[in-house]
C-alpha cells in the first residue's frame, strides 16, 4: 500500500533529529536577547515585510528548516514587544521566563485537557490550581474552576451558569427548552462594566440592553446606595478592576445586598481580582468572596503566557449543568474531566503554565509582583504629572489614565508615541474624554522603563507643540 503520508519519512527524521527544534531555541534566544532593547511596536521595515506572507498556498511541500527561518526573520521583528518592559497597552501582561520554558515542554506534549483519559497530568494540575487559586484568593473552599482562553470565556461561564441556576430555581430548564418562553431574568450591571460582560449578555440571549445599570463613582466604583432592590432572580454583576481606572466595585456591601435577596453575583476581576493576593490590595476585594462566580485571567497581572482564563464558580453543580456535554465516546470517570467546567472540548493544558507560574512565585511572589506593579503605576503617575500632564484617575491598583489639556493634544501626542517605540500606550476615552490608558502589568518593567517612558511622553509633548 502507499504510504498515505509523503511527508511522513521527514517528519520521523525531524523528530529523531531535533535540529529544528535546535534552530528554534536558537531563534528564540536571539529573540528574547533583543525584546528588551528594541522597538517596542514593530518598525516601518518590519511592518512592510510583512507582505512576505502574502502567497498562494504553496502547491508542494516546503522545506520546514526555511519555514521556521522565514518565521523569524519575517515574524520576530512583525511582533509587538509585550514580553518586555515598556508595552503598557490594553492590559496585558508579560510572560515569566521559566514558564515559557514550561509551556515549551508542554506544547511538545500536545495535550488536550478535556477528560482525565487525553491527559492525566492536565487534569491533575487543573485539580491542583483549582485548589491554590480557591486559596490565594480567599474564595470559598468548594467552589470549582475551568481553564479557558480569557476573562471573555471566563464570564461567559459565569453567566451561563448563572442563567442555569436562577432560571432553574424558577421552576424552567434552559438546557433543554432555551430561553423562548422563559421567565424574565434581570440583570443589573454597573454604568463602566466591561465591553466582553456585555458580548457574553450578548451570545447568553440575556440581551445587551434589557440591563440595569448603576450610577458609578468619578473612578467608575459602582454606587452601593444606587443599586436596586434585588431578588431572586437578579445576575448581579460587578467589577474588579475598571479596565480604565483599576477601581474596585465595593463588594462587602453590595455582596451582602445580594446574598439577602438570594440574587447571582458575579465578578469580572480580569486583572484586579489578584488584588486579594496581597496585603497591601486586599482591603479593595473584601466581599468578593460573598459572590457566586468570578472570572480572572492569568495572562495579564499574574503574568502567565497566552491564553490563559479561568472561571471559578462557588456552585458546581451549576456551571457543570451549563456546560454539559455527552457523547458516547465522552468517557467522564472518577478523576477531574476538564471539560465538564468550559464550553471547549478541545482544549491545551491551561492549567500547566499557571501552576507553574504559582510554583516559582509561590504566594510571596505574587503578592510581591502585584506590590510591584502598582508601585511602578504610582511612579508612572508621579513622574507623569511632574511633567506637566494630567493624570484623571486615584491610583489604586496598576492603571493610569492620562489627559493633556486638550483632545486634539492628547491623540498627537498618543500618536506620536506609539510611533517612537520607546514605550507603547493604547487610547481611550474615560468620562467623554480622550485619555492616553497606560496599564503597567510586566514583570520585566523597571523604575528605569518608566522614567524612560515618561521621556518619551515629553519629547512627544515637545515635538507636538513645535
Ligand atoms: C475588566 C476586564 N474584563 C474583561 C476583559 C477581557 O479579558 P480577555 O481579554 O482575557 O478576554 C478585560 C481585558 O482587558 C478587562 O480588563
Amino acid at each position: 500500500m502507499n504510504n498515505p503520508f509523503p511527508n511522513q519519512k521527514a517528519m520521523l527524521h525531524s523528530q529523531k533529529q531535533r535540529t529544528l527544534f535546535e534552530e528554534a531555541k536558537s531563534y528564540a534566544s536571539e529573540y528574547l536577547d533583543d525584546v528588551l532593547d528594541r522597538n517596542v511596536f514593530p518598525t516601518e521595515n518590519a511592518l512592510e515585510n510583512l507582505n512576505f506572507f502574502d502567497e498562494a498556498i504553496p502547491d508542494i511541500p516546503g522545506d520546514p528548516a526555511e519555514m521556521l527561518r522565514i518565521l523569524h526573520e519575517y515574524g520576530s521583528p512583525a511582533t509587538v514587544a509585550s514580553t518586555g518592559g515598556r508595552y503598557f497597552g490594553m492590559v496585558i501582561g508579560s510572560a515569566f521566563p521559566p514558564v515559557m520554558a514550561a509551556k515549551w515542554l508542554a506544547t511538545v506534549w500536545d495535550q488536550i485537557s478535556a477528560l482525565h483519559v487525553t491527559s492525566p497530568i492536565s487534569s491533575k494540575l487543573e485539580s491542583v490550581c483549582e485548589k491554590w487559586l480557591i486559596d490565594l484568593l480567599g474564595l470559598p473552599e468548594n467552589s470549582v474552576a475551568g481553564f479557558v482562553s480569557g476573562t471573555s470565556m471566563a464570564t461567559m461561564c459565569g453567566l451561563a451558569a448563572a442563567r442555569y441556576e436562577l432560571l432553574n430555581r424558577a421552576g424552567w430548564d434552559v438546557i433543554n427548552n432555551g430561553l423562548f418562553g422563559a421567565p424574565p431574568i434581570r440583570v443589573v450591571l454597573g454604568a463602566e462594566a466591561h465591553s466582553t460582560v456585555y458580548k457574553a449578555l450578548a451570545m447568553l440571549g440575556l440581551g445587551k440592553e434589557r440591563v440595569e445599570t448603576v450610577p458609578i463613582d468619578s473612578q467608575g466604583r459602582m454606587i452601593a446606595e444606587a443599586v436596586p432592590n434585588l431578588d431572586n432572580n437578579t445576575l448581579l454583576i460587578l467589577q474588579a478592576g475598571n479596565v480604565n481606572s483599576g477601581s474596585f466595585d465595593p463588594f462587602d456591601e453590595i455582596c451582602e445586598k445580594a446574598n439577602q435577596a438570594n440574587a447571582w453575583v458575579h465578578i469580572d476581576g480580569a486583572f484586579g481580582l489578584w488584588a486579594a493576593a496581597s496585603n497591601q490590595t486586599k482591603h479593595f476585594t473584601y466581599g468578593i468572596e460573598k459572590a457566586d462566580s468570578w472570572s480572572v485571567d492569568g495572562h495579564k497581572t499574574l503574568n502567565t503566557p497566552y491564553d490563559s482564563g479561568v472561571i471559578l464558580c462557588k456552585h458546581a453543580h451549576a456551571l457543570v449543568s451549563a456546560m454539559q456535554a455527552t457523547g458516547a465516546y465522552i468517557l467522564y470517570g472518577e478523576h477531574r474531566d476538564g471539560m465538564l467546567y468550559t464550553p471547549e472540548m478541545s482544549a491545551r493544558g491551561r492549567a500547566i503554565e499557571i501552576w507553574a507560574t504559582l510554583k516559582i512565585l509561590g504566594k510571596s511572589g505574587v503578592e510581591e509582583l502585584v506590590n510591584v506593579l502598582c508601585t511602578r503605576a504610582q511612579q508612572f503617575a508621579i513622574e507623569i504629572s511632574a511633567a506637566g500632564f494630567q493624570v484623571l484617575n486615584d491610583i489604586d491598583f496598576n492603571q493610569v489614565v492620562v489627559a493633556c489639556p486638550n483632545p486634539e493634544q492628547t491623540t498627537a501626542i498618543l500618536d506620536h508615541l506609539q510611533k517612537s517605540g520607546e514605550c507603547w500606550c493604547g487610547a481611550g476615552n474615560w468620562h467623554n474624554t480622550p485619555v492616553i490608558r497606560i496599564s503597567v502589568c510586566s514583570w520585566a518593567t523597571t523604575a528605569e522603563d518608566i522614567t524612560r517612558s515618561v521621556q518619551a511622553f515629553i519629547i512627544a509633548k515637545r515635538e507636538c507643540s513645535d
